[in-house]
């Protein structure tokens, strides 16, 4: 699999992860003069932004010129231990000149359809454009389960084709949630997921050589049309990978 990158140790994981978000913010700022970055939530980025936070300037990024998108959200509060825009907030955002005009958080904290389309307005605004906008990143993770973003399996949404933001309910976590669709995803320039630890190894096997079956494997469904999929795991997540193609 020749876009998946495997790295040998929980640090070189987070460097490297640190490393590509980094080289591809700056290639973006050299060639378009901005970034336009979705941040994933859940665990997994917490080092490596952590990581990014401290060395990215040492790589040229500069933050004043990167647009801090979420690529989903628990509906929650911001100050919610749950919020994803808190655990970015915590571990990068604080830490670095971002301008806080620039972090385009998803209101977790309302209603959650009214969250989507707000969402789905600032980006129609800032993007201009009737066609789903080319993010220069967007940063995904892979839930033991198969889901990426809030994109679950057997939810609605994995079937949304003209929506770039929606709610879903998701029952499996008792929770509303708002989120990118794959249309919205699959126009970005790049996609990154970001896996580690054994505990996704067996799913980490099913999405990239299992059959497809994307509403059971949503991760399958993320397919870029013009731009370039990145893997990047930890050798703990990849060690059922040996022998696939
Ligand atoms: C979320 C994320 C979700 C996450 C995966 C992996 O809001 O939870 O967007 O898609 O990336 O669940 O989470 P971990 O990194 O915590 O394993």
């Amino acid at each position: 699999m020749d876009n998946v990158t495997v790295f040998p140790d929980r640090d070189s994981f987070v460097a490297g992860c640190a490393d590509t978000i980094a080289h591809i913010a700056v290639t973006a700022i050299a060639e378009r003069g901005v970034c336009t970055l979705a941040l994933a939530g859940g665990n997994t980025p917490r080092s490596i932004y952590e990581f990014l936070a401290r060395t990215a300037h040492t790589r040229g990024v500069d933050w004043t010129k990167v647009q801090f998108y979420f690529g989903d959200e628990r509906c929650v509060p911001p100050d919610d231990v749950r919020s994803n825009y808190r655990m970015a907030r915590e571990t990068l955002l604080d830490h670095v000149p971002a301008s806080p005009d620039h972090v385009h958080r998803m209101r977790g904290e309302t209603d959650p359809a009214l969250a989507a389309l707000d969402y789905e307005l600032l980006l129609q605004r800032v993007f201009r454009t009737a066609q789903p906008p080319m993010f220069d990143l967007i940063c995904l993770g892979m839930g033991d389960n198969g889901h990426t973003a809030s994109l679950f399996p057997g939810t609605a949404v994995l079937r949304e084709q003209t929506r770039w933001v929606a709610p879903q309910y998701v029952e499996v976590m008792q929770t509303w949630r708002v989120t990118f669709t794959l249309p919205l995803l699959n126009a970005a320039r790049n996609i990154v997921f970001l896996v580690e630890g054994a505990g996704k190894a067996a799913m980490l096997r099913r999405v990239l050589a299992g059959p497809y079956d994307p509403d059971v494997l949503p991760a399958q469904l993320i397919q870029p049309v013009h731009g370039q999929l990145h893997w990047l795991v930890d050798v703990a997540a990849a060690a059922q990978l040996k022998g696939t193609a």
